[in-house]
């Protein structure tokens, strides 16, 4: 039935660019409520396949499955409507306007042909607060507000369209300790709504604040997968670079 089958389900995903090939065969699953940490070395793979994912590259082969629904996204507004959201390591966000357009870009609320700005900046409000986002205003331009601040900004605009799932690419590879702190509570409050998060990150700090489980990347593929509650800081480090060591191994051994 829907309700047993995993929220979102990876099959054998394989992408290439000309002759790149940056997913060899991806497996992943993700529950309702899960925070999964997606890590692994720079050019693993990860990013491309959260836009697969989230319908902004189209896989070669492989089987995406929601709520065990075999699908194909053909764009981001199809993946959106199927519950998918992301949060680009760029963020996306426009440096000249500000929190509320910014939050609401593309749908701000209207009355006839003019955008509600009264509307929009009360229910901005409403989404920051419901989400402990601080910002000095709704009013300020995002431009000057700092790393942390447009990273949370960005993550409840995702959150604000409601999505099952959230997608989010090294939120606090660039944040203060501070910054990183508000992130993370942010990220377990939405998993405590239901929502599964996946989160790309490469501290490890954050991988056992708020992942339940993480799934490894290694050149293309999905090498290994764990409970973060069965894994100290050394199993942790030892599964990440596992992958490498073995491929060092089989080199060294095959110049021989
Ligand atoms: N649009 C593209 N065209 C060609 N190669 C790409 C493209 N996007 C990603 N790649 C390549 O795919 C591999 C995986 O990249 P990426 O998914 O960004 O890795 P990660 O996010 O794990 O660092 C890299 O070798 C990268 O250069
Ligand atoms: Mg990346």
């Amino acid at each position: 039935m829907a309700d047993e089958s995993p929220l979102v389900e990876l099959r054998g995903i394989r992408k290439s660019f000309g002759a790149v090939t940056s997913l060899a065969g991806v497996e992943l699953t993700l529950g309702r409520g899960e925070v999964l940490g997606l890590v692994g070395d720079n050019g693993a793979g990860k990013s491309t396949l959260m836009k697969v994912l989230a319908g902004a590259i189209q896989h070669d082969s492989g089987e995406i499955l929601v709520d065990g629904e075999s699908v194909r996204f053909a764009s981001p507004a199809a993946a959106r409507r199927k519950g998918i959201g992301i949060v680009y390591q760029d963020l996306a966000l426009c440096d000249t306007l500000d929190v509320a357009s910014n939050l609401f870009l593309g749908r701000e609320p209207r009355r006839g042909p003019f955008i509600d700005r009264a509307a929009m900046h009360a229910e901005a409000g409403r989404i920051l607060r419901d989400l402990h986002v601080r910002v000095p205003s709704t009013r300020q331009e995002i431009g000057r507000l700092s790393g942390g601040q447009r990273q949370t900004v960005a993550i409840a605009r995702a959150v604000s369209t409601q999505p099952d799932v959230l997608i989010l690419d090294e939120p606090t590879a660039a944040l203060a300790v501070a910054e990183v702190e508000q992130v993370l509570r942010l990220i377990a409050d939405v998993a405590t709504r239901g929502v599964g998060v996946i989160l790309i990150t490469h501290r490890l700090q954050d991988l056992f604040r708020v992942c339940h489980r993480i799934t490894v990347m290694y050149e293309g593929r999905s090498v290994d997968n764990a409970l973060v509650s069965q894994l100290d800081t050394n199993s942790l480090v030892d599964m990440i670079t596992r992958a490498n060591a073995t491929d060092a191994d089989k080199e060294a051994a095959s110049d021989h």
